[in-house]
């Protein structure tokens, strides 16, 4: 098999300039996230970073890039509608796939309103592509879009999978498996415990951790935390390697939320994977620097 590359970046927050929220917006839970985007998110999160992040990754030529979510702040349409012509900036659809983030969730948006608008990068190859979790097969590659966004209540940020969803994805999982494919799961919240406080953390994640027991999967990676992560859960033969991003959009003021996207060289190895991660962190010049490189050595499925 030729090298695939992979680029991950997540939780974009764009930028809010010129939207203000009218009186009933300040009425549901948007007006307190719009509040703390005033207050304090607008000046941690800058398009510029975004721009130059893009700019880094184009650089690389990423056969295929994932987005694990967050893309807007609070879930208005007018977010939605602007976030096509930052998503097109990154690649046509099919080389960019895209899980919802709870802040796409914020509140209960009309379809065609609010997610509805990406579509064209949350579709699968398959006979049902709007379905989560939906499947993207690249070569020897299979992304797996799982949705963890769910509309909560006020100073909550959980996630849920549900029962339909992991029943799905653990048969997706098996049959993936059995063409000996390299399954990556894309989605916003972490499966590990502890990455995040309860209020902030996926639900279900005990049962989606059974799943990953059970069917397996080559590596996972998620946003949410705004912080840079290796954690592992159990899969039927190992560990599964779960990798976390901080937010693409971060300043450099505080170096463990400074934006940060992660690309990875996935190779077949005889009965192996063999996963090259080089770590792309802003630094205060404004520019990408290479802070961590490493190998991840993962066993095949038929192994
Ligand atoms: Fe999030």
């Amino acid at each position: 098999m030729t090298r695939f590359r992979l680029a991950h970046l997540s939780d974009l927050h764009l930028p809010m300039d010129g939207l203000p929220l009218g009186p009933r917006g300040w009425l549901s839970k948007r007006g307190l996230s719009h509040l703390s985007w005033q207050l304090k998110r607008r000046k941690r999160h800058l398009g510029s970073v975004l721009k130059s992040m893009f700019a880094d990754i184009a650089a690389t030529a990423p056969g295929h890039i994932a987005v694990t979510g967050d893309i807007t702040n609070t879930a208005r349409p007018e977010e939605f509608q602007r976030s096509i012509d930052w998503l097109s900036q990154l690649g046509a659809p099919s080389d960019v796939t895209l899980v919802p983030g709870n802040h796409d969730a914020l509140v209960t948006v009309a379809h065609d309103d609010g997610q509805g608008h990406w579509q064209q990068w949350m579709r699968g190859d398959g006979e049902d592509p709007s379905a989560f979790p939906f499947v993207r097969l690249r070569g020897r590659i299979a992304l797996i879009g799982v949705n963890t966004a769910i509309a909560t209540p006020v100073f909550r940020a959980t996630g849920k999978i549900g029962d339909a969803q992991l029943s799905r994805l653990e048969k997706i999982l098996a049959n993936l498996g059995a063409q000996d494919l390299f399954r990556v799961i894309l989605m916003h919240h972490p499966v590990t415990d502890g990455l995040q406080p309860g209020r902030k953390a996926l639900i279900d994640r005990a049962e989606m951790q059974q799943v990953l027991k059970r069917a397996g999967a080559e590596m996972i990676l998620h946003g949410h935390t705004h912080r840079a992560s290796l954690t592992s859960v159990a899969g039927p033969k190992g560990p599964i390697a779960v990798i976390g991003v901080p937010s693409a959009s971060g300043t450099a003021r505080h170096v463990e939320h400074a934006a940060r996207w992660h690309l990875y060289d996935i190779d077949a190895d005889g009965a192996n994977w063999q996963v090259q991660v080089s770590a792309r962190r802003l630094a205060p010049d404004d520019k990408f620097h290479d802070i961590a490189d490493y190998t991840l050595k993962i066993p095949s499925s038929r192994v």
